[in-house]
């Protein structure tokens, strides 16, 4: 079922008349010497006040940029980790294991296929790409991989990093339906997930030759910074925030674990009235978590499509000046320096290959016509950003479009979203081998 919410924002006269021009369907419930407009839509992503085309101001709408979220106050000091990190980026000096499960996704696709498709789609079980650890049940294949990583570093004289992503939180994808996970806040969803966190530790730690790179809960903090009007966003926040600083804390104390926090994308947090926000939240969350020292900054666009750095913008990005992932972050950056968090980014371009595919920024679901992107490397020609990376794995769905199904979301409906689509994470062929044809630079 769809879910209306309703976006409030007040502007100024400067405002309302950008906004009645540009043709929003925004209801003008109050006015005075400022204008409260409020809307309906099914989309509260990406519900963001436009600032006005000469730069007046407009409060942000399911955003509380007014209200700094702050994580928990009980945890003032990380556990002490023994050892201390790279002062430089991670990525460097290591090999990236290739995580067979994806590799076996991939070479069973490509056993479907023929001619230079199927010699194309084999070329990608080469390319790394991070494993989502989104359930408990998968956590006991992180020591098989990290074993594997263990003696293929010790063979080839290169040690190996493994590429994780941390996925299970209680009430996970509380603004979507699409990935909603195992656990539940209301039965013992907090207790849960430190235990689930409890076994990825005590798996990275008979491996302490092998360099861990986890990306922690996509969406989660972002979705606190623009989606406490979402009920189950709102009830989440505070176990949210205990659940992230537990996992930071737990893997800083490994020694060999190096985390970037989850922080959305040019078209969520990117906008101008979450910046701060956004910067707030990160920087008190890390503070309060005792500044874990191998937390070395965020990742974004994960499992999004949009382009690392272009210059022709797709035109539904227009109204953000931060129209594709560097410009994000390079206005992100600063506002994490002066704060104290460590500003560092990985981006994920996994299949961000193809552009104007999208009928709008918020739509995220198994977007029609998408490629595969720039291959990961660190020679990303900033020194920001650490890595472009592969994190969402090409060719696992992103959510289901069968409404009948509970994880049901109406953006896997929309016309841009390709159908019919099976359920999140698992594969999803005709997808995948339209992310090979599209692949761009090519295959
Ligand atoms: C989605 C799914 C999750 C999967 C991930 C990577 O978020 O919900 O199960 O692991 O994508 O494909």
């Amino acid at each position: 079922m769809w879910r209306r919410v309703v976006s409030c924002c007040i502007f100024n006269k400067f405002g309302e008349l950008t906004w009645t021009t540009a043709g929003e369907d925004w209801i003008l419930l109050f006015s005075g010497s400022y204008d409260l407009r409020c809307r309906f839509h099914f989309n509260p992503f990406y519900s963001q006040c436009l600032p006005d085309s000469s730069g007046g101001t407009t409060g942000a709408t399911t955003t509380p940029a007014t209200t700094p979220v702050t994580g928990p106050t009980t945890t003032a000091s990380a556990p002490a980790g023994s050892q201390t990190p790279d002062a430089g980026n991670p990525f460097l000096g290591h090999d990236i294991y290739l995580t067979p499960f994806y590799a076996a996704e991939v070479n069973a696709a490509a056993a479907n296929l023929t001619g230079t498709t199927q010699t194309k789609a084999l070329s990608v079980a080469k390319i790394p790409t991070f494993t989502w650890f989104d359930t408990v049940a998968k956590v006991p294949s992180l020591g098989t991989y990290l074993a594997d990583a263990s003696a293929q570093g010790k063979s080839s004289g290169t040690p190996m990093i493994v590429e994780i992503i941390v996925y299970d939180l209680p009430d996970r994808d509380c603004a979507a339906a699409a990935s909603n996970g195992e656990f539940s806040i209301a039965d013992n969803g907090q207790a849960n997930y430190f235990n689930y966190i409890d076994q990825l530790v005590a798996q990275i730690k008979q491996f302490p030759d092998v360099r861990v790179i986890a990306i922690i809960e996509p969406d989660s903090l972002a979705n606190l910074v623009t989606n406490l009007s979402v009920e189950k966003c709102a009830n989440a926040q505070t176990t949210y925030l205990a659940c992230v600083t537990y996992a930071i804390q737990q893997l800083n104390t490994l020694g060999n674990v190096y985390s970037y926090l989850d922080a959305g994308h040019a078209g969520w947090l990117g906008w101008p009235a979450n910046l701060s926000p956004a910067a707030q939240l990160f920087t008190s969350l890390y503070k309060n978590a005792g500044s874990p020292s191998f937390v070395r900054g965020l990742a974004t666009d994960v499992a999004n499509y949009n382009s690392f750095s272009t210059n022709s913008p797709d035109p539904i990005t227009a109204g953000n000046p931060n129209y594709d992932e560097l410009l994000y972050i390079n206005a992100l950056a600063p506002l994490l320096q002066s704060s104290g968090f460590p500003a560092h980014f990985i981006v994920d371009q996994g299949r961000s290959g193809v552009q104007n595919i999208r009928q709008q920024w918020g739509d995220w679901c198994n977007v029609k016509g998408a490629g595969f992107g720039t291959r990961p490397t660190t020679s990303t020609g900033v020194t920001l950003v650490d890595a472009i990376v592969w994190a969402k794995p090409g060719g696992e769905c992103d959510g289901t479009s069968n409404s009948s199904s509970p994880r049901f979301d109406f953006h896997c409906a929309l016309t841009d979203a390709d159908q019919p689509a099976p359920e999140a994470g698992t594969w999803f062929q005709e997808f995948f081998v339209n992310l090979v044809n599209n692949a761009n630079p090519p295959l």
